[in-house]
């Protein structure tokens, strides 16, 4: 029988674990007699050609760094038809059978097309800080983006509390909440603001107020980026009704995306790497590989992407409750 060939790409935004991701994914695969194939740039690396033979050696030393060996991209080409089949003909050159996909929504997105249009069986692993692939509880990159960001706010209340200031930290997530909730709470914040959430302005007040009032001299609230309504929005709409606060703005930005993974994204990277090979030994195409009450899965492509993965309600009453 001959032997398969697995090409392995990271797209879409880094995320810390990605490496440890890529170690498993090839260490398992050639443990379990397989080829592997290193695609760089993601799709737009696939559609170019730049591909290189993977060994162990070639995973070596990266289960601690941060980013991608791989580089990444968000490859405007590969969401078109040509592009896609100029990808189909750079996977046959390469005798590529199957594709591993380490990505977000919008990565497992364009696996789930090529996979249709081409009949290449496709393996995604969630790949994304911000948490948002359906199916499964956690995604690579979350954990350390979390312990990043919580970082980072504590060091923003040594100076909020000096000056007895209101600040309202910007964090990434796109369209999720799911860093900004679960920061706030690490964190000790006042609030989170949230895509999921209406948060209204005499809410946000209330959130604030009510713990400067009583004995808190500075406040934090945690905002998740919005191109509309994001920290700034806020902060300035506090100090223009509120002047007696004084209130300023932190945006964390990319740094957010940087750093040594946590053991927690190694371990799930390491686990979610040896159950693509699992899943590809089954006879599993299209699907991501995910965790669910710490037990692996298999997700339908469809269903990680459709965008419904749900904030636990609990959550709310936690940050709410113990941020008097
Ligand atoms: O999807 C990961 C993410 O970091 C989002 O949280 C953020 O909105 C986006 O990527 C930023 O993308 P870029 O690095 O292209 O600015």
């Amino acid at each position: 029988m001959d032997t398969k060939t697995i090409g392995i790409l990271t797209s879409g935004g880094d995320a810390p674990g990605m490496n440890a991701a890529i170690r498993a994914v090839t260490r398992s695969a050639i443990y379990n007699g397989f080829k592997v194939a290193g695609i760089y740039r993601g799709f737009e690396g696939l559609i170019s050609g730049e591909i290189k033979p993977f060994t162990t050696e070639s995973v070596s030393n990266i289960i601690n760094r941060g980013g991608t060996i791989l580089r990444t991209a968000r490859s405007a080409e590969f969401t078109t038809t040509e592009g896609r089949r100029r990808a189909y003909e750079q996977m046959q050159a390469h005798h590529i059978d199957i594709l591993c996909v380490i990505g977000g929504n919008g990565s497992l997105t364009g696996a789930k097309i090529f996979a249709e249009e081409y009949g290449v069986p496709c393996i995604g692993l969630p790949g994304t800080i911000d948490n948002d692939l359906d199916g499964t509880d956690f995604t690579i990159g979350y954990d350390t983006t979390l312990n990043t960001i919580m970082q980072c706010v504590d060091k923003i209340r040594d100076t909020a509390t000096s000056h007895e200031r209101i600040f309202f930290v910007e964090v990434m997530g796109r369209d999720a909440g799911f860093l900004a909730q679960n920061s706030a709470i690490a964190a000790g914040a006042e609030a989170a603001i949230i895509p999921e959430e209406q948060t209204n302005f005499d809410q946000l007040e209330h959130y604030v107020g009510r713990g400067i009032r009583k004995s808190k001299n500075s406040s934090i609230v945690i905002v998740s980026e919005s191109p509309k309504c994001g920290a700034m929005h806020y902060a300035k709409r506090m100090q223009k009704e509120y002047d007696g606060y004084d209130v300023r703005v932190s945006i964390l930005g990319h740094l957010q995306r940087g750093g040594s993974p946590s053991a927690r994204d190694r371990i799930l990277a390491s686990r979610l790497g040896v159950g693509a090979i699992q899943a590809i030994k089954e006879g599993q195409r299209n699907v991501m590989i995910g965790v669910k009450n710490n037990e692996i899965v298999y997700v339908p492509f469809s269903r990680a992407i459709q965008g419904k993965k749900r904030m636990d309600p609990d959550l709310m009453t936690v940050l709410d409750e113990l941020s008097i």
